[in-house]
């Protein structure tokens, strides 16, 4: 039980930004880079309060199609952290009943030692289901839309798809975690008050929270109170309280 939350409304998805990693090194005198660094704890205290929340879903953005535009060795610092986050952390995550998960696109200047750990990462966990955590790495929600589009066209081409067969259902199908359930509440930290190509299709519905802790200083009680706020909140899907 925590303090002021509904045990019976805990969101079945929150995805997080996690953004601020830069500024929040700047204001201390550090490497950007540092403040990356310092991320992962904010991530693993977020991962066990979505574990004592019973929260079955978390998505959180770690790499963008977008992030390719730094500096070459904040690029080449987030791969190889990335990396040994995963390599350090996986067998932790295993033993808590986590599945771990990668949506983006896998190839392009990824890596691909990086893939292999996250291919490796994606099937050691393959059968826990506490709690699916997502990384979106090297994502994008234009990328993602736009590798649906191309793999639709395919189906039309190959005629075992009509174009007026498709549907909302044959897109969100195509995504690149179709079984992921859209979040119901998106959390951005840092007092950016943008999407930045996150999850365009999943949010449409999605409730949003933007608090302006920089993301190394964000623990599992900011969850706890992304929780309690949204469970104020009155979500209608378009349509009028009955
Ligand atoms: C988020 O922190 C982490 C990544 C985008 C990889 P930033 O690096 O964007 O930090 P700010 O926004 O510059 O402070
Ligand atoms: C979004 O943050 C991407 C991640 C947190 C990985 P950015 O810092 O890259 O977004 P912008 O550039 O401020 O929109
Ligand atoms: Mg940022």
């Amino acid at each position: 039980m925590i303090d002021g939350i509904d045990p019976g409304r805990i969101p079945r998805h929150i995805a997080i930004v996690m953004d601020g990693n830069g500024r929040w090194a700047q204001l201390r005198g550090l490497k950007r880079t540092e403040g990356h660094a310092a991320g992962e704890e904010a991530l693993f205290d977020a991962v066990e309060g979505g574990l004592e929340l019973g929260l079955p879903w978390m998505t959180v953005y770690a790499f963008s199609t977008e992030n390719w535009r730094r500096p070459l060795d904040e690029v080449r610092f987030l791969m190889r952290f990335n990396e040994s986050l995963l390599l350090r952390r996986r067998d932790d995550l295993n033993e808590r009943g986590v599945r771990v998960r990668f949506i983006g696109r896998r190839g392009g200047r990824v890596p691909k030692r990086v893939l292999r750990h996250i291919e490796d990462t994606e099937a050691l966990t393959a059968k826990n289901r506490r709690m699916t955590l997502t990384f979106a790495f090297n994502y994008g929600g234009r990328a993602e839309l736009t590798d649906a589009v191309r793999a639709i066209a395919g189906e039309v081409k190959a005629g075992t798809l009509k174009p007026d067969q498709i549907s909302d259902r044959t897109i969100a199908r195509h995504l690149y975690a179709p079984d992921m359930p859209d979040p119901d509440l998106m959390v951005r930290t840092s007092g950016e008050y943008r999407i930045s190509n996150y999850l365009l299709w999943q949010s449409a519905y999605s409730e949003f929270l933007f608090t302006d802790v920089l993301w190394p200083d964000f623990r599992r009680e900011h969850l706890f109170d992304a929780v309690r706020e949204f469970q104020n909140r009155d979500r209608r899907f378009g349509a009028v309280e009955t």
